[in-house]
């Protein structure tokens, strides 16, 4: 399995920001892992052009399920495939929160990435209120449960564990913590996909930087990292990659 480190650049970056690609693409022009930025939408054909034949790819934050239609607004994953991206960040605990986006929706949205050959990485964790409950792994393993596409294999789906505590907040939870979520989902996948659960992505996310990338990629089953505010600069986000692609 080839690791995956994640960017996600959320509602930042203007064509300006595309100087930070090129320095990452310049500093760490072939890492051992995957390497994935998700730009806001307005940049992901600028994106993918720079990143034309380098080791970076290109995905979008967020889809609609339908192919095409009346609504305003929205963008459907042709449209992404044909700007050049080839992933879909999904269920992003932002877009479950501020457009209540429920586990059936994030499950319709990654059925029409898959079934167009893009890879979906669907988002889950638990708030803080419901780690302090104790209700953790019940909370993830149904987010899991109902957002996963039917289809999804090893190829076409990652899984990014990300507490919605730690997102963006500098804190993140323990090592042990982190193993037991990971291992918990390895099982639940297990349950659902069977043998292709060996190889889909886990990914942790929330407040991962330079500085704690070592030691969280050395938990089992932590197979890469969603990055939000550290994906933003090149210094950091290649430190993050250097780190995976030593891990
Ligand atoms: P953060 O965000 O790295 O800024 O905590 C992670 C995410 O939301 O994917």
């Amino acid at each position: 399995m080839k690791k995956l480190a994640a960017g996600n650049w959320k509602m930042n970056g203007t064509k300006a920001s595309l100087a930070e690609v090129e320095a990452l693409l310049a500093a760490h022009p072939g890492p051992t892992c995957e390497m994935l930025l998700c730009p806001p939408a307005t940049l992901i054909s600028q994106m993918a052009a720079l990143a034309a034949d380098s080791a970076l790819m290109v995905g979008a934050q967020d889809c609609h399920a339908k192919p095409q239609g009346a609504h305003t607004g929205d963008i459907s994953v042709a449209m992404l495939k044909d700007a050049g991206a080839s992933h879909v960040i999904l269920g992003h605990s932002e877009r479950r929160t501020d457009h209540g986006e429920t586990d059936a929706q994030v499950r319709a949205k990654a059925e029409a990435v898959v079934d167009a050959g893009l890879v979906a990485i669907v988002c889950i964790g638990e708030t803080e209120s419901e780690r302090d409950a104790g209700q953790t792994l019940a909370v993830i393993g149904s987010q899991i449960d109902g957002s996963i596409p039917m289809a999804a294999t090893a190829a076409n789906l990652v899984v990014a564990y990300e507490p919605v505590w730690a997102i963006g907040t500098g804190r993140t939870p323990t090592l042990a913590e982190i193993a037991e979520v990971h291992s918990f989902l390895r099982g639940r996948l297990r349950g659902l996909i069977g043998e292709e659960a060996e190889g889909v992505r886990i990914l942790y996310g929330g407040s991962v930087k330079p500085s704690n990338a070592t030691d969280i990629f050395a938990v089992p089953h932590v197979d890469g990292a969603l990055v939000g505010g550290a994906s933003l600069k090149a210094a950091d986000f290649g430190a993050i990659v250097a780190a995976l692609s030593a891990a």
